[in-house]
């Protein structure tokens, strides 16, 4: 995907064109998720980080096939379940381990490396807040975007919402994904981008490859909601309304 005009482009629609980008940004350390709105060109140069260095790792993707583009999501019902299934599977299977990982390294390490308590307690606000917020999608949002969709599909009417319109509570996931972002964001900071100290243990590996996985995880998570799922809703909303 190399586009004489990628630079101008917003990070956020260049990952939904083609979903291999996502792990070039994060490579970099650029934020397609909660700041997908900034230009590649903007984003690079507040990161400081090298352009030429980002539009050869992504011309080296090669051209994109149609599975890249997430075309496997064209109904919203199907992108809600596959959401629940493959994201939130992933923050409940994986957090527990990050928190034991995090356990042990403070209990071992705590006192040669005082960052890892910070970290600890950025994971553990980090992993209580998205159990709340994947609640409230799981149990009101999502429920209400797949009858979107089916209602649609059958040429039906708008469904009745427990809201007022569904612009109330994407906005309020919207500011829960702003939240994870930072937290996300200092986590990576804390821990020198995942990079574990030259007298690391094993653990520390480990746990700060789970870590990166984690990240790495939720920003194509958060993505596929904010850039792809609710603009589609809302959309939906306004033409059954
Ligand atoms: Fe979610
Ligand atoms: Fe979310």
């Amino acid at each position: 995907m190399t586009d004489a005009n990628l630079l101008e482009r917003p990070l956020a629609d260049i990952v939904t064109a083609d979903s291999r980008t996502a792990i070039v940004f994060d490579r970099f350390g650029l934020d397609y998720c909660c700041h997908g709105h900034q230009t590649l060109a903007d984003a690079a140069a507040k990161a400081g980080v090298a352009i030429d260095a980002v539009l050869s790792d992504i011309d080296d993707l090669g051209p994109t096939s149609e599975n890249d583009a997430g075309t496997e999501w064209k109904e919203l019902d199907d992108l809600s379940r596959y959401i629940i299934k493959r994201h939130h599977g992933f923050v409940k299977e994986h957090t527990p381990v990050i928190a034991a990982y995090l356990d042990k390294l403070v209990a071992r390490h705590g006192e040669r490396h005082p960052e890892l308590a910070e970290v600890r307690a950025i994971f553990t606000s980090l992993s209580e807040e998205m159990a709340a917020h994947m609640m409230k999608e799981e149990n009101i949002l999502f429920p209400f975007i797949e009858l979107l969709a089916i209602n649609s599909r059958k040429g039906g009417r708008l469904p009745a919402g427990p809201f007022g319109t569904v612009m109330n509570p994407v906005r309020m996931m919207e500011e829960d994904h702003r939240e994870a972002g930072e937290h996300l964001a200092t986590l990576r900071r804390l821990t020198n981008a995942y990079t574990p100290p030259d007298d690391g243990c094993t653990t520390y590996r480990l746990c700060y490859k789970e870590l990166a996985d984690f990240e790495a995880d939720l920003h194509r998570h958060i993505h596929l909601e904010n850039s792809v799922m609710f603009p589609q809703a809302l959309e939906l909303e306004r033409r059954l309304s």
